[in-house]
Order: C-alpha cells, then structure tokens, then sequence
C-alpha cells in the first residue's frame, strides 16, 4: 500500500562544505535523527576550509555517518522512502562524496534518488520548527557563500528578488574575523565578541546599489574595517576588538534588516523566515525582530543547529522534492554553482 504524506521516511546527506551530515525526517517535517560530523578542528588550523582536505574527511566519516542516523531513527534503508542529497551548490570535491555515496545506496537498495539544492535546504530548515509555515513566504538567506532574497512560492518554487554583489554575508564576517585576528569560524566569534563591544563606536559603510533595491554589496564595508585597522597601526593606535568587530556586525545586521523588511512591504509578504548559518548571529535575529513586530511581520528563523549546515533540512526539503515527483538518475553529477529554482536535467 502506498504511503501517506505524513509516513514517508526520506534519508537527506550533506557534504557541500565543511560539515559531514545524515538525517532521517518522517513525514516532510518531523526529525528522527540529525547527526553532523563537524570538520571544524581541522580547519581552524589554516585559518579556513581547505577542500582537498574536505573531500578526503568527508570520505572518512560518510559512512559511519549514515548509520548513525538510521540508527538513532531507529529505521533501516529498507524502510526508507527516498534517498536525497546536497549536489549543488558547494566545492566540487566535497559534493561528489555525499552524490557519489547516495547513487551507490539509492542503487544497491532499489529506492529513488532526490537531488536537493543546498539553499533550497537551508530554506526548508525553518518548517521543522514551525509546523505553521508554508509558501508563500520571503527568505532572506545568509549563509557563508550566498546572501539572498527569496520568494518562496512553493515547497519547489523560488524566485530570486535579490543578491550580493560580491561578498556573502558569511563570508564578510569571515574575513573579518580574521583581520582583526579572531580567526576561524568567524561568524560565531564575532557574535560572542560584539556582545562586550559599542556597536556605535566606529561608523563603517553600510552600501546601497543603485537600481537595484533589493541587492547588497558587503566588500565595501569588509574594505572600510581593513582600513581602519591599517590606519590604527600606523598611529600606533591599539584596536579594541570588541568595538571593532560590534560595529561591524551592526553595519551587515542594519543592511540585511533594511532590505528585507522593505522588500516584504513592497510586496505586501506579511512573513519573512531567516535561512543559513548567518541566520544564527543574535544581533540579527534580534534587530529582525524588532523591525518585524514594528511592521507587522510574523518572523520565523532555525534553532542555531538548524541554520548552519546539516542533513534534516535536506531531508526535509528532500521531502517536498520527492512529493513533487523530482526524481534523478544514476547521472546525477555535483553541481558547485548550482542556481537556485533549477532543476537537473531540465
Ligand atoms: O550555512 P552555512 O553553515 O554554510 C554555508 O552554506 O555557507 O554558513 C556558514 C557561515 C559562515 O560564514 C559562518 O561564519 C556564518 O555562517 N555563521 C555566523 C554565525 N554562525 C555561523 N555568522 C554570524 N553569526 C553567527 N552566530
Ligand atoms: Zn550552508
């Protein structure tokens, strides 16, 4: 007998970066097992990700991975529905394992193969807590490669309405970080070292594009703090870090803030979810709240674990994909610049 909606058990893997992860989700939303090998360690010590060094962690860890989450699900592959995985965007490498591993268990164990674009992931990660949200919604993503602003029509169906420029809003934080020697992962250090600095103490840019409102750009005020910092030096001036780094976040968090909450009131979206690891910085999901309740927006943002990177969101948007009848071949390749709302092969 065919199963319900609210039966399928669907099996989501995730290696585009720097995070080994497997996850089982019942029924689109519900997480029965979300297991992350983090590479972290190894990669703080050259001060960022090093993809060779990824591709070959993620071949290490893959497999006992999976088991631990059909273990802890307490489900066996027989049992699952569909098998998904991360195949775009990423770094090749690291990709290729998670989509070379899922063909193998697709194939060996006769179950259909669902590719998920990672972003598209991200996105999906807030239903997990908020059985209340469904499409149509606005999705500002901010993660360590894309910053964008999405409307989400369907579980399936993206329109991009804007887009940095250059940096990402991760990845400024990144850099940043590692200016003002804070180091790697620098998202989470600048959150936890803003907390003991003014955020009024330096005024960094804060960049508009023009003709293009719903764009960012994050390379100016990346630029303006490196200038600062050189500028200090050759006053012989010592930095406060704190300060440095509070002032920054306001300047992205500000920008970020800005442009979601006029582009949701431009088009009448009364809800804005937040999307990807820089959804989990506390200065932004508390500004987004204020700015949210002053303009009546319901807001909807991940628990920490769920915005950075992990499989129950591929799972769950795996989910939806399979649902919707995506299905991929043995074909199925990485795809390291993957655009958002496309589909293989079409
Ligand atoms: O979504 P994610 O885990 O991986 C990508 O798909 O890129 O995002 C990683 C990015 C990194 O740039 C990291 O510094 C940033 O998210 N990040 C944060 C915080 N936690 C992670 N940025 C600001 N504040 C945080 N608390
Ligand atoms: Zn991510």
């Amino acid at each position: 007998m065919e199963k319900t909606a609210d039966e399928i058990l669907v099996l989501g893997m995730e290696s585009s970066c720097d995070e080994t992860a497997a996850a089982v989700v019942k029924g689109t939303r519900t997480v029965l097992s979300n297991v992350i090998s983090s590479q972290i360690d190894i990669h703080t010590l050259y001060g960022g990700v090093v993809p060779e060094i990824a591709s070959r962690k993620h071949i290490e860890k893959i497999d006992q991975v999976i088991e631990e989450a059909l273990g802890q699900a307490n489900v066996s592959l027989d049992e699952i529905d569909a098998v998904s995985v991360t195949y775009g965007p990423g770094l090749v490498g690291a990709l290729l394992v998670g989509v070379g591993e899922a063909k193998g268990l697709a194939y060996a164990a006769g179950k259909p193969l669902v590719g998920v674009h990672h972003i598209e992931g991200h996105i999906a990660a807030n239903y997990i807590e908020h059985p209340d949200l469904e499409p149509p919604f606005l999705c500002l993503v901010v993660s360590g490669g894309h910053t964008h602003l999405v409307q989400v029509r369907g579980y399936t169906e993206f329109e991009i309405i804007g887009c940095t420029h250059d940096d990402a809003a991760g990845e400024a934080f990144d850099k940043v970080a590692r200016a003002i020697g804070l180091g790697y992962p620098g998202g989470p250090k600048i959150d936890a070292v803003s907390k003991d600095g003014n955020p009024h103490a330096i005024e960094f840019p804060r960049a508009k594009i023009a003709g293009s409102e719903f764009d960012f750009s994050f390379s100016g005020v990346k630029s303006a703090v490196l200038n600062y910092l050189n500028q200090c030096e050759m006053k012989g001036e010592k930095i406060c870090q704190a300060d440095v780094a509070a002032s920054f976040q306001k300047s992205v968090v500000d920008v970020l803030v800005g442009r979601a909450t006029a582009a949701a009131k431009k088009l009448g979206e009364k809800r804005i979810a937040v999307a990807g690891g820089v959804a989990a910085n506390s200065s932004l999901r508390q500004s987004m709240k204020e700015a949210c309740e002053k303009e009546g927006i319901r807001l909807y943002y991940p628990s920490p674990v769920f915005c950075t990177d992990n499989a129950a969101m591929i799972a769950v948007q795996g989910s939806y994909e399979y649902l919707a009848g995506t299905r991929h071949g043995l074909d199925l390749n990485a795809v390291p610049n993957l655009k958002i709302g496309s589909r293989f092969g079409k």
